[in-house]
């Protein structure tokens, strides 16, 4: 599926990865790789959406948007049908009609549900992301460094210490948007300057004080 771009070199970064991760699930299939390497590609899929969404939600806090609520609920939901179809999946069964589950059912339906939710929801809140907050360079700068510090080590070491300076005051959710972000550096995808720009006024703009 075409990736739908909102003007956010972070979100749609995550959502051209998205698209990549649905189009290796149909691989698997047409490739008739196993139920075991679907399972894995769909978890591949289900880890990035989860951390796709906690990094769109903390944007779209930080810039105020009225339909954040909303948003959360909409992707609530997705997760809600990706864990199903893992779940029927590691099971063999389809969770409805008993007939067994198809590895192109999944990638399908998974497809057509991530097109509709960048093309509806997400493009609702474009309008939105040009109020930037206004935020000092210094403070940025500030924020960026123990990730950049992090993404650099994560090169030599798989698990370094996670956002240590800031990790008591992290929620599941922003842990997982961080450790995306520091992945995403560590593995060349996205660059610091993108995350300074895109990501920590927003970021910074929420969480003020302590992460
Ligand atoms: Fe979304
Ligand atoms: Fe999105």
């Amino acid at each position: 599926m075409i990736p739908v771009r909102v003007g956010n070199s972070i979100l749609d970064h995550d959502h051209a990865e998205l698209s990549c991760l649905l189009e290796d699930l149909h691989a698997l299939w047409i490739n008739r790789c196993g139920l075991r390497a679907l399972l894995a590609g769909l978890i591949r899929f289900e880890d990035a959406l989860c951390a796709h969404f906690a990094i769109e939600e903390a944007i779209l806090g930080g810039c105020g948007y009225p339909g954040l609520a909303h948003h959360k609920g909409q992707h609530r939901a997705f997760l809600g049908e990706v864990a199903t179809f893992r779940k029927a999946l590691a099971e063999g069964n389809h969770p409805e009609d008993g007939r067994p589950l198809h590895g192109f059912d999944i990638a399908s339906r998974l497809s057509d549900l991530l097109y509709a939710h960048e093309l509806v929801e997400d493009s609702s809140y474009i309008p939105a992301l040009t109020v930037l907050p206004d935020v000092p360079e210094d403070v940025i700068r500030q924020r960026l460094s123990p990730l950049v510090e992090e993404a650099t080590q994560l090169k030599t070491a798989p698990q370094p210490v996670l956002h240590a300076a800031d990790a008591p005051a992290l929620t599941p959710q922003a842990t997982h948007a961080l450790t995306r972000l520091t992945r995403e550096m560590a593995g060349g995808g996205l660059k610091p300057e993108q995350v300074a720009a895109d990501f920590l006024p927003y970021w910074v703009e929420q969480t003020p004080l302590s992460c």
